[in-house]
């Protein structure tokens, strides 16, 4: 038997991670972030190229699609079940901090174009919810392409200057003037290429539900999506 799945897809630090994982909590549902995936076959090919002596290059364009997607599996990238959610797993250790580093966020949108990764961690996620998982997934192509008969779809934005000074302050910084202008412009830099590549851009689903959260606290997002999927999933 399927579980239900709720898609939260959105530009980045758009805060679909944080919203789907307290979204999950209140519903009792699990949290997969699929973005972790696509970070963790970053990583796999970071890892792959400083054993061969070339750290620091760029995996995408320095490995073979096949070549990442076996060492990703080889070396057990996997989600595995951790409180509300799932936490990235390689070669039997946790790498949710090395996931977030600079290098792997500047390499991840070239490793997320390329179709057989895509393939992979799509396999994967839809596995998960083969077995039975209800699920909160958050990613760029969840509502359009990994799960089209999701029972809800949501699609998160909110304004560049709004996402640079989340993402500024998630790192425990103070927002300076120059700070932001060079965050809001990484930000820009992958969003674009998340949006113009040719396999799964980020594109909203023809029924999701838009969310902007730009002017929104927390709560008041994380309620607006629950008060959505409780009548969906309390049907008989
Ligand atoms: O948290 P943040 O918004 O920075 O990004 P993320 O969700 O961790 O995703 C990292 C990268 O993975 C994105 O910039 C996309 O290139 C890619 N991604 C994707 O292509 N498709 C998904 N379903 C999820 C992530």
């Amino acid at each position: 038997m399927s579980g239900g799945v709720i898609a939260i897809d959105g530009p980045s630090a758009s805060g679909k991670s944080s919203t789907a994982r307290a979204v999950a909590e209140a519903l009792g549902f699990a949290h997969l972030d699929s973005g972790s995936l696509y970070r963790g076959v970053t990583l796999v090919g970071l890892r792959e190229l400083a054993r061969h002596g070339m750290r620091g290059d760029d995996p995408a364009r320095d490995l073979p699609p096949e070549t990442l997607r076996r060492a990703a599996e080889d070396r057990g990238l996997m989600l595995q079940p951790d409180g509300a959610g799932f936490a990235a797993y390689l070669e039997g250790e946790p790498v949710d901090d090395e996931l977030r580093s600079p290098t792997v966020t500047s390499r991840v949108s070239a490793i997320s174009a390329i179709p057989v990764v895509r393939e992979w961690i799509n396999s994967r996620l839809r596995a998960m919810v083969r077995a039975g998982q209800n699920v909160v997934v958050d990613g760029r192509d969840i509502g359009t392409v990994v799960f089209p008969d999701a029972d809800l779809k949501i699609f998160l934005t909110a304004s560049a200057e709004a996402r640079a000074g989340r993402r500024i302050s998630q790192r425990g910084h103070t927002i300076e003037a120059e700070d932001l202008d060079a965050e809001a412009a990484a930000l820009a830099a992958r969003d674009h290429a998340d949006s113009t590549r040719a396999v799964a851009p980020l594109r909203p689903a023809e029924d999701a539900v838009h969310l902007d959260t730009t002017t929104m606290g927390f709560a008041e997002q994380v309620r607006f999506i629950v008060e959505r999927a409780q009548p969906i999933f309390s049907r008989p």
